[in-house]
């Protein structure tokens, strides 16, 4: 079966700056062109006299899952000019994410109501932003026959599954690019890597334009070291498993949100790339660097959350560097952030204040 790939109309021409201010907790995205209004359901009733609605001859993005990222790229989008909406899992989150000017849909894989997933047929472009859960695999694909009618006689022409390097498993330190054989080893990086497949076949089937991102650790204002630091977080399950780990691969926000960009433009049948920075460190050089940040634009602050740190000097295994060659070959992908340094100091930059 020979794929078709679909041209997109109307390429993105406006600069990545993403205008961001930074409250404890939770980040505010503001848009740089002053944009604030809620975006519309999209129907397609309001039909011009060209006889092409308005919104038909518009780029639409569904963001399945408006969580870090989505949330980060429907901002971008929608300072664009696209239409944008997304799901979240519960009705406050919807009604904040409203309030910010968002068009959102509740929609949890695990509930009866799946209308969100009806609606996928007037999109031009779908971001799959769900991550799988143990005992269950990819909630999303339980409703595959669901979504196969619905995107067959839709719009789609833009497929993209943000999965994880975590498919690659320990290569012992090695650089791992996008045909090093995947080996997972935890459950949930099983369940990613059948995921995967899951949406390259549906894709295929489908005759979609497909890709799949591998992230590595994400970071980003709101989330990252200096946050961490700041807020004296204690370390999550996952940040635990990473310290013992000698890389770590991790990508800023604004880079994903790049690649994606290119990647719309630039569009595959089926590629897999790797969207990871420059600098696979190990967790405690983030850490040493974010805490001598915050230290220096707060000192006080500092003192009192460096205890505690050094238990992260364990002992270390291999784990994998990943290779970001082919996104900055094919995507032509240039990181704003290549290393954890720019990243972590383009955050701390935009804090205004310690609160
Ligand atoms: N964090 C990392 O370092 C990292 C690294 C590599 C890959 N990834 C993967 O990359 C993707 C984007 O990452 P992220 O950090 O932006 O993820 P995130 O903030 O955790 O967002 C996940 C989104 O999926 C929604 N969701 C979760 N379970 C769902 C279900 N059963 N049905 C419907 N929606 C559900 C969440 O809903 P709510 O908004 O209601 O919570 C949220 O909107 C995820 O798949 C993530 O696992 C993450």
């Amino acid at each position: 079966m020979v794929m078709e790939i679909c041209g997109v109309a109307g390429q993105f021409s406006l600069s990545l700056s993403l205008s961001l201010s930074i409250r404890y907790g939770c980040v505010q995205a503001n848009s740089v062109s002053g944009l604030t209004k809620t975006w519309p359901r999209v129907s397609m009733a309001a039909v011009s006299s060209t006889g092409k609605s308005e919104l038909e001859s518009r780029n639409r993005m569904f963001v399945l899952g408006m969580g870090f990222v989505g949330q980060f790229f429907a901002q971008e989008l929608k300072n664009n000019g696209w239409i944008v909406s997304g799901t979240c899992t519960s009705v406050a989150k919807k009604k904040e994410l409203e309030d910010r000017g968002f068009d959102v849909h509740v929609f949890d894989s695990n509930e009866p109501d799946l209308s969100a997933l009806n609606t996928l047929k007037y999109y031009t472009h779908l971001l799959v932003s769900v991550p799988p859960v143990v005992g269950i695999g990819d909630p999303v694909l339980q409703h595959k026959q669901l979504l196969r009618s619905t995107l067959m006689d839709g719009n789609l022409q833009w497929l993209c599954y943000l999965s994880s390097t975590s498919v690659y498993g320990d290569s012992g330190g090695a650089w791992v690019d996008e045909d090093y054989p995947e080996s997972p080893t935890s459950e949930s990086a099983k369940l990613r890597l059948l995921a995967e497949e899951g949406w390259l076949n549906l894709a295929y089937d489908l005759g979609l334009s497909m890709q799949v991102f591998r992230l590595g650790g994400i970071y980003g204002p709101g989330r990252s070291a200096v946050d961490t630091i700041i807020k004296r977080e204690a370390l999550s399950e996952g940040q635990k498993k990473r310290t013992t780990k000698k890389f770590t691969s991790r990508v800023h926000v604004e880079d994903i949100i790049q690649a994606l960009k290119a990647s719309i433009n630039i569009p595959s049948t089926g590629r897999i790339y790797n969207i990871v920075d420059d600098d696979p460190a190990p967790r405690e050089e983030v850490f040493a660097y974010a805490s001598k940040l915050v230290g220096k634009k707060w000192p006080a602050q500092i003192q009192q959350n460096t205890s505690g740190r050094a238990e992260l000097l364990t002992q270390k295994h291999g784990e994998k560097r990943v290779s970001n060659a082919r996104m900055k070959k094919e995507l032509g992908v240039r990181l704003l952030h290549p290393s954890y340094r720019s990243g972590l100091q383009s955050i701390i930059n935009q804090m205004e204040a310690y609160l």
